[in-house]
């Protein structure tokens, strides 16, 4: 795929001086296009939203005959939608004045207690007053980017990470600077060695972004020895931590695990959200920060969208009184428990030599490692082809790596989908190990320099590898 094609509009590398990006901007200026004739009036943060070149792909992914291990929506047929629909229309019939009038913009303060007794699953203690409520945990990262990143500011984030962050903190302009991880979640001493080496060049570090518990893409989790020392180790160089926790009560073992902001509430900012644990078409998370930080999201939010949706927020209010969540939780978990084990036990009896992969103890994702010289974005043609779709791993790195990696998830299709797919995509990886083998590793595909993280989302009604 030509790289030039893909970005049509050269993006802005956040080390580029604002001299250089105005003389870049009025060239393009006087460029236009036939598409767009105001292509070069954008602002610069908008030349770093960039769509992806294998958006293409994602809309064929989406055809039924192809079996979608990328797509990461939450699996809803366990929901039970008539106690729901009939919940929904009492709402509007007895307090539709309240639930269908503006609000607040830090949200409806019974809600924000109700948040607080989820929180406390993790071994949060917070009071309601730290809540506030966002339009999904999405737009909570919108807005701690919107209030603390100026352009070049380095953002750092493990390495790989969550595709929807790095579209944010891309169109912010922020500079992200990836943490290794492993099987036990982020590095401590590749946290420590990366702050001193930022400290060293004088760079503007605002905060480490993370997402500790089954991660996305990684499925990997952090141990709670580590959570410890990620603590110890932001506090003593005055970092903040954005610990984004989706996936926390979907583990499979045992109880959830204690959450980074139950033992710091000044240096953790906590993002939650009921996209996973209720259902994402809601649109209601929340961002839970010590006073300063909660004022300006109040502000930033009600600058954006004076309020988040009444209806929204009093369902899912309505919800968490009237209906047995706790129970429900239980059943997603087992749900997600058996298309977990179906990936895994495919994944061990088909997978060639030499792929690695990881094994979430909840949550939706495998990450998954190619032999060497394979890679997963020139792969991913062949893979349509054979009739299964997967994430190739350049999508969760900010400066293009990753190409040996995928990302694939096993929340949505059946498993023996599932099943299916995961032996389609190994039967591809054979052919592509025999391609290599005879003609040598597949070119690498270049990134423009700078380019933002390629944001995944196809149209509208396509699988959205999110
Ligand atoms: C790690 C992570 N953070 C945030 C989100 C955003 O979720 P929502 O905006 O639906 O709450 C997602 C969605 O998949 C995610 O995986």
């Amino acid at each position: 795929m030509a790289t030039e094609e893909a970005y049509p509009v050269p993006a802005r590398s956040p080390g580029r001086s604002s001299a250089q990006s105005h003389a870049s901007q009025q060239a393009h200026q006087s460029q236009g296009s036939l598409v767009d004739p105001y292509v070069g009036h954008y602002a610069a943060r908008a030349r770093e939203m960039v769509a992806s070149e294998i958006r293409a792909l994602f809309s064929v992914a989406s055809r039924p005959e192809i079996v979608s291990l990328a797509g990461g929506m939450p699996n809803l047929t366990a929901l039970p939608l008539d106690a729901v629909g009939e919940m929904a229309g009492q709402l509007v019939t007895d307090r539709g004045t309240v639930a269908l009038q503006y609000m607040s913009a830090q949200g409806d303060p019974g809600l924000r207690e109700s948040i607080c007794d989820v929180m406390a699953l993790e071994g949060i203690r917070a009071h309601p007053d730290e809540v506030v409520v966002t339009v999904g945990s999405q737009q909570a990262l919108d807005l701690i980017t919107r209030i603390f990143v100026d352009p070049g500011d380095v953002v750092l984030a493990e390495g790989p990470s969550y595709v929807g962050a790095l579209g944010t903190f891309a169109s912010f302009q922020a500079n992200v600077v990836h943490v290794p991880a492993d099987d036990d979640g982020l590095i401590p001493e590749a946290l420590t060695e990366t702050i001193a080496r930022l400290a060293a060049g004088s760079q503007r570090v605002k905060f480490l972004y993370t997402v500790p518990s089954f991660h996305n893409p990684g499925g990997v989790t952090l141990s709670l020895e580590r959570r410890a020392r990620v603590l110890e180790i932001c506090q003593r160089a005055g970092l903040l931590v954005i610990e984004d926790n989706p996936y926390g009560l979907l583990g499979f073992d045992g109880e959830p695990l204690r959450a980074l902001r139950a033992d710091d509430s000044h240096g953790v900012v906590y993002l939650g959200t009921f996209s996973k644990t209720i259902a994402p078409g809601l649109r209601v998370g929340w961002a839970v920060a010590p006073p300063g930080i909660r004022d300006k999201l109040v502000l930033a939010a009600e600058a954006a969208v004076l309020c988040h949706s009444s209806l929204a927020q009093l369902m899912v209010r309505e919800y968490l009184a009237s209906q047995p969540w706790r129970e429900q939780i239980k059943v997603f978990r087992e749900l997600y428990r058996e298309r977990r084990d179906a990936m895994l036990e495919a994944l061990a009896a088909a997978m060639p030599a030499g792929c690695r992969w990881t094994r979430p103890a909840g949550g939706f994702y495998v990450w998954l490692q190619l032999p060497p010289g394979l890679n997963s974005k020139a792969m991913l043609p062949r893979a349509i082809s054979s009739r299964v779709a997967y994430v190739p791993g350049t999508g969760f790195y900010s400066d293009g790596s990753g190409a040996e990696h995928l990302r694939l998830s096993y929340c949505f299709p059946e498993p023996g989908r599932i099943r299916e797919g995961v032996r389609r995509l190994a039967e591809v990886v054979d052919t592509e190990i025999e391609l290599c083998t005879t003609f040598g590793p597949a070119p690498m595909v270049e990134r423009a320099t700078g380019a933002g993280p390629v944001v995944l989302t196809g149209p509208a009604g396509v699988d959205t590898p999110q």
